[in-house]
């Protein structure tokens, strides 16, 4: 993991050198419709009040639980306590981005979603309620965090919802037989290079033309940005477009040639 001095001057670097965030300069009039309709719509969706008061509670919450740790690997597996409010504050997708996803899926309209790394349900809430026909199904290895995730959809009244325990390394694979065809996938867990690579190479032959994936935090270290370059330079993803904190991949056969973008956000 890069230390907060790498990342800063990173963070910089991409925001210098990124396109802006208003699209200009942006030769593809598929980003450009991204970047116009998905990015900066600025309207405040029904769903999100109910949603972030949720996280406020979850912030607020000093109670202790014991959590497998998973760290930033899967194989080395400890048991250690933790506070729902400090799982709420470090692991959670932030409201920006948690909000970009739900307008993703609010647009684009998939109907079969993957979330890898549930956590405490927070943008799996965000996933499912941007469409209420579509089915979600998000991943989740801490059993306990798993149960507040699960009792939180119940209570939210959120059906369209299955949370599958366990280990990525040994649900992920079974689980995509089942579904058969995956439209959209965030994979949010696990943070290291050979993970990523592998759980990518089990989703590829259950995407589709048209099928969007996103990955969460590509610059962290210097084996996500690793796993980053070697996924959008494969011949499937058409598309990329890093947002320094995601990179998105667009897998279409719609474009004509590869491209990639960094752009502001
Ligand atoms: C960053 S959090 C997910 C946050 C969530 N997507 C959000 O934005 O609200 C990652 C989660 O993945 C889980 N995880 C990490 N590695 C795993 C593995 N190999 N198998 C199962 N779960 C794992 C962790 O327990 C953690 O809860």
């Amino acid at each position: 993991m890069y230390n907060k001095f790498q990342l800063a001057q990173k963070y910089i670097r991409y925001y210098i050198t990124a396109a802006n965030g208003k699209g200009h300069g942006v030769h593809s009039p598929f980003v450009f419709d991204f970047i116009t309709n998905v990015l900066n719509d600025k309207r405040n969706f029904y769903a999100f009040s109910n949603i972030e008061y949720m996280r406020e509670q979850l912030l607020h919450n000093d109670d202790v639980i014991d959590v497998q740790d998973f760290g930033a690997g899967s194989s080395v597996m400890q048991q250690k306590t933790r506070k729902i409010s400090d799982i709420a504050k470090w692991s959670l997708k932030s409201r920006k981005y948690a909000q970009l996803l739900f307008r993703m899926v609010n647009y684009y309209q998939p109907k079969t979603i993957v979330e890898l790394g549930t956590s405490l349900g927070i943008t799996t809430a965000y996933l499912a309620s941007a469409n209420g026909n579509a089915a979600i199904y998000s991943f989740e290895g801490a059993d306990t965090i798993a149960a507040h995730a699960q009792a939180y959809f119940n209570k939210a009244g959120l059906q369209n919802i299955q949370l599958i325990k366990g280990n990525f390394d040994n649900t992920f694979l079974p689980a995509l037989r089942r579904i058969n065809k995956v439209d959209f996938a965030f994979i949010d867990g696990n943070h290291r290079k050979e993970p990523t690579l592998r759980y990518f190479n089990q989703l590829l032959p259950y995407l589709h033309n048209n099928s969007i994936v996103i990955f969460d935090d590509i610059h962290w270290s210097r084996e996500m940005e690793a796993a980053w370059n070697t996924i959008k330079r494969l011949d499937c993803v058409t598309c990329s477009i890093d947002l320094f904190f995601i990179g998105i991949i667009f897998i279409s056969k719609d474009f004509k040639a590869k491209q990639a973008f960094v752009v502001r956000f």
